[in-house]
């Protein structure tokens, strides 16, 4: 049985009451489902609260964003070593950092080393601009994203790690990327993925889907080849939605 990952980037939404609430809603209303895998990346000062909150068989955690560096003198960061125990996973290299606040593939391959030092699975996030795509560069930026993002893994390091594709067009524009232009990133992933490590590592590792996805929108991506589920952010906040689209992912074949 092939489990769909679902992932709900609230991003800096919901204060800490609104995101206990509404989880406390979505717990009502999400089935657990052996097939599917919710992961939910709330604000990092929530984490631990909800943590405390949530049946992990029925959710796991997601740190948005967190420092490459376990401890020292770095006044307002977080680093994922203290978040063991609180997260399953970590998003890298999301387009909003990389482009709002600037992070290069240097500090994106550090933090996908610190997730994997701290046993928490890293979600790298990689995508194109829409003007990388006019430029017919797609390809491109996907291999350098992916090459520095995972240059200093090892394959055994590179089994957990979750592949998020999102063109950066398609990221809360409303305007989602083709089936078969997924399809086709997504085989660029794999065949980079291949290079990079081996051929079972490329086919065992889950690449998803993010830009605008709705629960219309969610079916067509899920059943398109090689996809292994989603990243959703707008939709994620709405609880009718977001409902559906983990629904529809447990009915996918
Ligand atoms: P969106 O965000 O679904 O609002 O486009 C997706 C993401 O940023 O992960």
């Amino acid at each position: 049985m092939n489990k769909k990952l679902i992932v709900a980037n609230w991003k800096m939404n919901l204060a800490m009451h609104e995101s206990s609430l509404y989880l406390h809603k979505l717990a009502k209303a999400v089935p657990v489902k052996r097939n599917v895998e919710v992961v939910l990346a709330p604000s990092t000062f929530t984490l631990q609260s909800l943590s405390l909150q949530i049946n992990r068989r029925q959710f796991k955690l997601a740190a948005q964003n967190f420092y490459w560096r376990d401890s020292g003198a770095f006044t307002g960061e977080v680093s994922i070593a203290q978040l063991r125990g609180i997260v399953n996973y970590g998003l890298v290299g999301h387009s909003e950092r990389r482009h709002i606040f600037n992070e290069t593939d240097k500090d994106i391959r550090a933090k996908v080393q610190a997730a994997v030092r701290s046993k928490i699975d890293p979600i790298l996030c990689v995508g194109e601009t829409l003007f990388d795509r006019a430029e017919g560069e797609t390809r491109d930026v996907l291999v350098d994203q992916l090459v520095g993002g995972l240059a200093n893994i090892t394959a055994e390091e590179a089994k957990n790690c979750v592949i998020a594709y999102e063109p950066v067009w398609a990221i809360g524009s409303g305007e989602t990327a083709s089936p078969s232009d997924v399809e086709s990133a997504v085989k660029i992933i794999r065949q980079q993925l291949r290079e990079l490590f081996n051929a079972k590592i490329a086919k065992e590792v889950r690449v998803i889907y993010g830009g605008s996805v709705d629960a219309e929108s969610a079916g067509a991506f899920l059943d398109t080849p090689g996809v292994d589920g989603l990243i959703i952010g707008g939709a994620s906040l709405k609880l009718d939605q977001f409902v559906a689209i983990v629904g529809r992912a447990a009915n996918t074949k």
